[in-house]
């Protein structure tokens, strides 16, 4: 059941943080995903989203993000706006106040990926409409979606998602960030390999603690190489922060490699059946390298594809329509 709805009708709800919603929440939007890929990947048309706009703002360079949002709007019988740094008053021209209200008048959703979390925020508490953060310098929470969905999908022989051992290795990115607030609330077992220094922080160990309190699952931060041992995914993310001074190539091999370095010899001490995961864009021959990548063990493509799946179900969601795309679905599939 859509928890939309109910004693939240008619409240405009935003999705900025995981932290926000319940595991049953993320498991019905999770649910919805799948449903509604499996309708369009049968040819069946689902134009939930009939003449609806989305705006969406990019602060930063995106692939993933951009296409899935952009694909899935015209998917769902909708339009999307490509509104590009530069191009549009907000920020320099214009107050984040008076552009959000304005959007809110001229499109139906947004979506906006930062530089600054508190962009987001402020767009969220200003707009009318949902909003939905594209990934900011604190988290990425809609590629927290697509990763859970292809968890799921990859699930091993007799495992629930609360059995399985996730270990990001390297650097604590918003990625790592937010794979550890998903998987601790679904109540599974996460792992942050990292080198001193580039761990997840007290504020986001304080995060994962409340979690686990709440889901049963367990976390630990660690520049033990042990820790990958009996993983059921290993997942990694680029080197170079997006929002740090980058640091030179010299010193980030100083300090990722070879430790570090995702490798054959790493997916094997984690155990035979364990998958690797990459939020893409990846720098192929640094976090990982090339036979892990094209390897049958590496699952990076179709988590990159399930980022559009989650956006679907997520936009479909934030604007109510998830009770309509459910039924034409079920109708459709004969489920
Ligand atoms: N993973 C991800 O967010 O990719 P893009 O930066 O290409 O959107």
């Amino acid at each position: 059941m859509i928890i939309i709805g109910g004693d939240k009708q008619g409240m405009k709800k935003d999705y900025i943080d995981t932290s926000d919603f319940t595991k049953e929440e993320i498991l019905d939007i999770v649910d919805l995903g799948l449903l509604m890929k499996r309708n369009i990947k049968a040819g069946y048309p689902l134009n939930v989203l009939y003449h609806k706009t989305l705006a969406m703002i990019f602060e930063q360079t995106s692939t993933r993000t951009r296409m899935s949002f952009e694909t899935a709007m015209t998917q769902l019988g909708g339009h999307a706006q490509y509104l590009a740094p530069g191009q549009i008053q907000l920020g320099k021209h214009e107050s984040y106040y008076d552009s959000a209200k304005v959007m809110s008048r001229l499109a139906d959703i947004m979506m906006a990926r930062v530089q600054k979390h508190e962009t987001i925020v402020n767009l969220a508490k200003n707009a009318d409409i949902p909003v939905i953060n594209g990934m900011s310098d604190y988290n990425h929470p809609t590629q927290e979606m697509g990763d859970l969905t292809t968890m799921f999908e990859h699930l091993p022989e007799g495992k629930k998602i609360e059995d399985c051992k996730v270990v990001f290795v390297g650097d604590a990115t918003q990625v790592c960030a937010s794979l550890m607030m998903i998987v601790t609330k679904m109540g599974g077992h996460f792992v942050h390999f990292g080198p001193k220094g580039f761990q997840l922080n007290e504020d986001f160990q304080k995060i994962a603690e409340e979690n686990c309190k709440v889901s049963g699952g367990t976390f630990l931060v660690t520049d033990d190489e042990e820790s990958v041992v009996g993983a059921d995914f290993i997942y990694t993310d680029v080197w170079y922060g997006l929002y740090e001074a980058e640091l030179s190539e010299e010193e980030r091999k100083g300090i990722f490699y070879p430790k570090y370095q995702v490798d054959m010899e790493m997916m094997d001490k984690a155990g035979k059946n364990c998958k690797f995961m990459h939020c893409l864009p990846a720098t192929r021959g640094e976090e990982v390298t090339d036979e892990v990548m094209d390897s049958d063990r590496s699952i990076a493509f179709d988590e990159a594809e399930n980022r559009l799946t989650s956006i679907r179900a997520l936009l479909v969601y934030f604007m109510g329509k998830a009770d309509e795309a459910k039924e034409i679905c079920k109708k459709n599939l004969g489920e």
